[in-house]
């Protein structure tokens, strides 16, 4: 189960990543927004963020204008990774070497063709563990000071 997530500004590219995970058969979570009316993006990370730490949701996709705050704000929350992509080898190598739980994208930066992809990806790659595992329990150290 995966939870979807934006704020107005990306409510049109999270409706287009929506369809494509119905296409595909693929369960998932809508926090919202349902509409284009105003909203703010930490609200709907945090809305999407809850679903991840309490365990409902392993992996997350939310959408901003830029994809830069929504990834702000989920990143203050403890146990997310969050990371803005725009390009697949980042999409794929945040999931393998950061491991991070939530891809988020810009509406204003990258097509709904090319965000699929990017879901995709993300969705389809595994953390690789091993040098890296290190490395992610040093980010997460982090959260405690
Ligand atoms: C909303 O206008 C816009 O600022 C927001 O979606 C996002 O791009 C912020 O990073």
């Amino acid at each position: 189960m995966i939870v979807i997530g934006s704020d107005h500004a990306g409510f049109s590219l999270k409706e287009e990543i929506r369809k494509h995970l119905d296409n595909h058969n693929l369960a998932y979570i809508d926090v919202g927004v349902f509409d284009a009316c105003a909203s703010d993006y930490p609200a709907q990370a945090a809305l999407a963020c809850e679903k991840i730490t309490g365990g409902e949701c392993k992996l997350g996709v939310l959408c901003c204008g830029t994809g830069i705050g929504i990834s702000m704000a989920a990143n203050k929350i403890k146990g997310i990774r969050a990371a803005a992509c725009s390009d697949y080898f980042s999409a794929k190598y945040t999931r393998v070497h950061n491991d991070a739980n939530v891809l988020c994208l810009g509406s204003r930066v990258i097509g709904p063709g090319l965000a699929c992809e990017l879901v995709d990806v993300f969705l389809s790659s595994d953390f690789e563990g091993g040098r890296h595992q290190k490395r992610v329990d040093m980010i997460s150290a982090l959260e405690n000071q």
